[in-house]
């Protein structure tokens, strides 16, 4: 990349962060006000006037459904100015839509742009998560490995005993034996009751939240942006598809994807730098979610680029419309 290059990729980075800070600002107007659907309304919307004013060749990959069943920001649609680089973009405008509908915390605006072909095209189906933070030898945990290994090697690597390995959980009634075999280990338990991008995302920053492991399944598309997220502050992940019944291996082969027991790292999920973008709906501890002060809304968002590695932290204010 020249010089010029990696400025306008600097400058579009501050655009994507606009863009999540748009859809964050939307969906906050509702939180707690017990309606999942106009907050995640709200901020598709917001989200879609923001990437349309982005100077990109932009096609959403991951998105909000198909096209016959999402009328906005649809898998294949086309956003941006229509100038610029041609980009995929991966999406969640609002990831936790009951977490906003309950004001409760880590709901978090989305979104992931990377080269056209840098992002899996996973179907809407679940996928089995596994993610560990920076810092440790490659491949050291695998799906193929029960979850006893997966806590015992890393323990071991981390220098501690499975007591002291705190790992991040979906509380779904699916994960009731994972959670009981994790329980018998020694290790501690972080449930959740929605949003594992954050969950994930909480395995780079273990000093921070205390989580050193993400386990168990989730929605893939979900798990290609917590990939993203990855990808920049460093950790690894592997997912593998979930399908359960023919309609779901019949979205996986329309997305191009025809090896279902496939195992996807996180470089497999995202092959080429991307930069990935996240402002704080609702309270988390990635960040801090939108708030009102006075006549302002300040919002905070972490905006990230894999290939310089770099970090920011955006504090946004404007007045309160
Ligand atoms: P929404 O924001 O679309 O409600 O998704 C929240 C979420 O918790 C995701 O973070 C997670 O991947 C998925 O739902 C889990 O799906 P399920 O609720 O079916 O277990």
């Amino acid at each position: 990349m020249s010089d010029a290059q990696i400025f306008a990729d600097r400058m579009l980075s501050l655009g994507l962060a606009r863009v999540s800070e748009q859809a964050a600002i939307a969906a906050a107007k509702l939180i707690g006000c017990g309606d999942e659907k106009s907050a995640d309304q709200a901020a598709v919307d917001a989200m879609r006037r923001q990437l349309n004013l982005l100077d990109i060749q932009g096609v959403v990959v991951i998105g909000e459904g198909e096209r016959d069943e999402a009328p906005m920001l649809y898998i294949g649609e086309e956003v941006g100015s229509g100038n610029g680089p041609a980009v995929d973009i991966a999406l969640d405008p609002l990831e936790g839509t009951t977490l906003t509908a309950k004001d409760m915390p880590n709901a978090l605006a989305v979104i992931a742009m990377g080269p056209r072909g840098s992002m899996l095209h996973a179907p809407d189906v679940y996928m089995d998560k596994l993610a560990i933070g920076p810092g440790y030898p490659t491949d050291l945990v695998s799906l193929d490995m029960n979850p006893t290994e997966r806590i015992e090697t890393l323990a071991k690597a981390k220098g501690s005993r499975p007591e002291g390995v705190m790992v991040c959980v979906l509380e779904r009634p699916r994960h009731q034996d994972l959670i009981a075999e994790i329980r018998a280990t020694g290790a501690r338990i972080r449930l959740i009751t929605d949003g594992d991008v954050a969950g994930v995302i909480h395995c780079a920053e273990a000093a921070k939240t205390g989580i050193d492991m993400y386990m168990g399944s989730g929605g893939a598309p979900e798990g290609v942006l917590a990939a993203a997220a990855l990808k920049c502050m460093g950790g690894q992940m592997w997912g593998r598809l979930i399908f359960r019944n023919d309609d779901e291996r019949s979205r996986a082969r329309k997305a191009g994807i025809d090896d279902h027991d496939r195992i996807y790292r996180r470089d497999d999920m995202v092959t080429q730098d991307v930069i990935f973008a996240a402002t704080g709906v609702t309270d988390g501890s990635i960040v801090k979610g939108a708030r009102r002060d006075g006549d302002w809304l300040e919002t905070e968002t972490i905006l990230m680029r894999s290939k310089s590695g770099s970090v920011r932290r955006l504090l946004y204010r404007q007045r309160n419309q």
